[in-house]
């Protein structure tokens, strides 16, 4: 951790996500310092300094600052990893691995020499396979190295089940458990809307329609963006997290946690509800799943069990 009760916050990737979450993290001001890196010269540096002079407007003090001199994230308290290719059109998260192996490779080496205190949490996809590759090069504790993924497709669940209610969307609690991919796992029986479960509000049908929706989420956004793939919210989904170790909150989120036994599942990173607090994964909230889910999540597994072997950590 850094010195005294300053707290660092570190974003590795200054391209849409790593932008976005540099963004979020200086409005919801989460840390006394925020770094912005990028390989590319003049990006981290140029972002860094827009972004710093929504200051007055916004009534804060604008404490980021750019470079492509790693040495300067040093102790910080988190890493968010964001860098990497990202989706195009046709694309699954899978193609993106080998790529993207690489480049979250050599930025956990440089994350664990020089942050080696620090929580990583990582974006880059394939998430689950990326998190599990910087947990191994890293060699940090489990506890320390955390995939954003449940907190994005929780939202999209979130959303879709407000709309179909016809209610504020904060007063929607749903869970998205299992990888960040087509076999994700919207929750259904847990779903509710302040208590009330949505199973009781809305009929079979239109929650079939949502659960899918929810774990096409990401690519419906590629489609209509052709370019590249969602950024806002997956940066914010990232900057929640990070609060919540950096203010030592223990909100309970949807993270892709190593598993050691929990949910019967262990080896892999898994989308599981943990609390967050300062030392990063605090508990992981396991509870009895049907025989149902227990089946579903192990599409999952299967599917995270593959990525992992392409990694070939
Ligand atoms: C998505 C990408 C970021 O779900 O995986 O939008």
């Amino acid at each position: 951790m850094s010195k005294g009760s300053t707290k660092r916050l570190s974003i590795i990737g200054a391209g849409a996500v790593g932008t976005s979450a540099a963004q979020w993290s200086v409005q919801r001001q989460i840390a006394d310092e925020i770094i912005l890196y990028d390989v590319v010269e003049g990006l981290p540096q140029g972002k860094a300094l827009d972004i710093s002079q929504t200051a007055p407007l916004n009534g804060f003090a604008g404490t980021i600052s750019g470079t492509n001199d790693f040495s300067q994230t040093a102790d910080s308290d988190v890493v968010i990893i964001t860098a990497g290719l990202a989706r195009k059109p046709g694309m699954s998260r899978d193609d993106l691995l080998d790529k993207n192996v690489q480049i979250v490779k050599a930025i956990s080496e440089q994350a664990a020499a020089y942050s080696p205190e620090s929580c990583l949490i990582v974006v880059t996809n394939p998430i689950d396979a990326m998190v599990y590759t910087a947990f191994k090069v890293s060699g940090f504790p489990r506890q320390r190295v955390i995939g954003m993924a449940g907190v994005l497709d929780s939202a999209r669940y979130r959303l879709l089940l407000a709309k179909a209610l016809g209610v504020a969307p904060g007063d929607v609690t749903a869970l998205v458990m299992g990888i960040h991919g087509d076999n994700m796992l919207p929750m259904v029986r847990l779903a509710n809307v302040n208590g009330v479960p949505v199973t009781e509000l809305l009929d079979q049908a239109t929650i079939d329609e949502i659960v899918k929706k929810t774990q096409y989420g990401g690519a419906e956004i590629v489609q209509h963006l052709k370019t590249g793939s969602a950024f806002t919210t997956p940066g914010l989904a990232a900057v929640e997290m990070a609060e919540a170790i950096l203010k030592d909150s223990r909100r309970v989120m949807p993270c892709a946690a190593y598993l050691e036994g929990e949910f019967g599942i262990s080896g892999l990173f898994m989308g599981v509800p943990v609390v967050l607090g300062s030392r990063g994964v605090e508990k992981i909230l396991e509870f009895p799943l049907t025989e149902g889910e227990k089946a579903a999540l192990e599409l999952s597994v299967q599917a995270v069990r593959k990525q992992m072997e392409a990694t070939g950590l």
